[in-house]
Parts: structure tokens; C-alpha cells; sequence
């Protein structure tokens, strides 16, 4: 693997988001990383640039749900994660389901591992992004999916223990 300073955070993995956010007027889903604070805080951590769609819903609302990606979400990942939200509605083009949660609240996305509904409690710019710290509201989990998690630009299923 080659790496340099420039791209030095390919060696750590990371998680694989659909992060859902919306207005009473507009809603959008984008892929995304995030992170925990710590294990026994329900604070979680995304970097959102600030020239997408996503960023001004986020800005608008205070909120967004982190629908924590599943082994069968690695095409709409990569789909929500190429398209840009401002034109078009990546939910009905994409024919994602969903469980509603009111109207301008974000929605939770079906088939997901979890579904985190978090609320923004600080906000810190860092160049071209805009790091949200967030605190869960509300979350459900469907055991019987497994997360994804991607690594050097490529996808896992992370299924087996290593001991
Ligand atoms: C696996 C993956 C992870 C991504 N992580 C981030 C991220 O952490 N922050 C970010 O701003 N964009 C990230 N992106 C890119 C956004 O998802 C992408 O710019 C998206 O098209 C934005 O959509 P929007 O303009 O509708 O908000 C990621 C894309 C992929 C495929």
C-alpha cells in the first residue's frame, strides 16, 4: 500500500453511514463516516463538506439520523454517496424505503444494521468541512443485518471475530 501524508487516514477503517436529513420542505441522504466520543457516551462524530446539500439541510434542522449501512447497502452507499440531493430526490430515484417519522424529520432507512436519530449540540468548521458533534435521540437496530465497513476504498461485511 502506498501512503503518504495526503491520504495517511486511508490506514485507519471506518464506519459506513447513510446520513438522512431533512426540512419540512426538502430531505436528503448522503454516505458518510462517523465515529463515537467514547464508548460510554451516546455522542457521535461526522465531517460534512460544506458545499453539499446534506450540509445546508444539516445547518437548517439540527439534525440528521446516521442509518448505520448493512452487508446489502454497499451499492446504495455508493449511490447516495455519488449523487448530489439539491436537484433531485435520491429517495424516490433510488426507490429507497423508509420508516417515516413525521413530517420534517429525517427518516430512518429500512434494511439498515441501525438507525441513529441524532441531534447536533456543537458545530466546528475545519477547512472545507464542517465537523457536527451530535447527541442520539432516539435509534433502533436490526440484529439480523451486519454493518459495513470500508477500507482503502473498498467495502467489508465485518461477520467473523478475530482472536
Ligand atoms: C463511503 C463514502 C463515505 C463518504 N464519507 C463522507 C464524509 O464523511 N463526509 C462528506 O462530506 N462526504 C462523504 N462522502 C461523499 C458524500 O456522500 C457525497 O458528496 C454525496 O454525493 C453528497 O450528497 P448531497 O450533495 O446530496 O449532500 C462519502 C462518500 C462515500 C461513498
Amino acid at each position: 500500500m502506498s501512503v503518504n501524508l495526503s491520504n495517511v487516514t486511508r490506514l485507519v477503517p471506518s464506519s459506513v453511514a447513510l446520513l438522512s436529513v431533512a426540512t419540512k420542505e426538502k430531505r436528503d441522504v448522503m454516505a458518510c463516516g462517523c465515529m463515537f466520543v467514547a464508548e460510554d457516551q451516546h455522542f457521535f462524530i461526522v465531517s460534512v463538506a460544506k458545499h453539499i446539500f446534506s450540509h445546508d439541510l444539516i445547518e437548517a434542522s439540527g439534525e440528521f439520523v446516521l442509518n448505520i449501512a448493512s452487508e446489502g447497502q454497499v451499492g446504495l452507499a455508493q449511490k447516495v454517496g455519488a449523487l448530489h440531493g439539491q436537484q433531485i430526490d435520491k429517495y424516490q430515484k433510488l426507490g429507497i424505503e423508509t420508516e417515516d417519522r413525521g413530517k420534517g424529520k429525517a427518516p430512518f432507512i429500512k434494511s439498515s444494521f441501525a438507525n441513529i436519530a441524532c441531534k447536533v449540540v456543537t458545530s466546528y468548521p475545519v477547512g472545507k468541512y464542517t465537523v457536527y458533534i451530535a447527541e442520539t435521540t432516539d435509534f433502533a437496530v436490526d440484529s439480523t443485518q451486519k454493518p459495513l465497513a470500508w477500507y482503502g476504498d473498498r467495502y467489508f461485511a465485518l461477520k467473523d471475530e478475530a482472536r
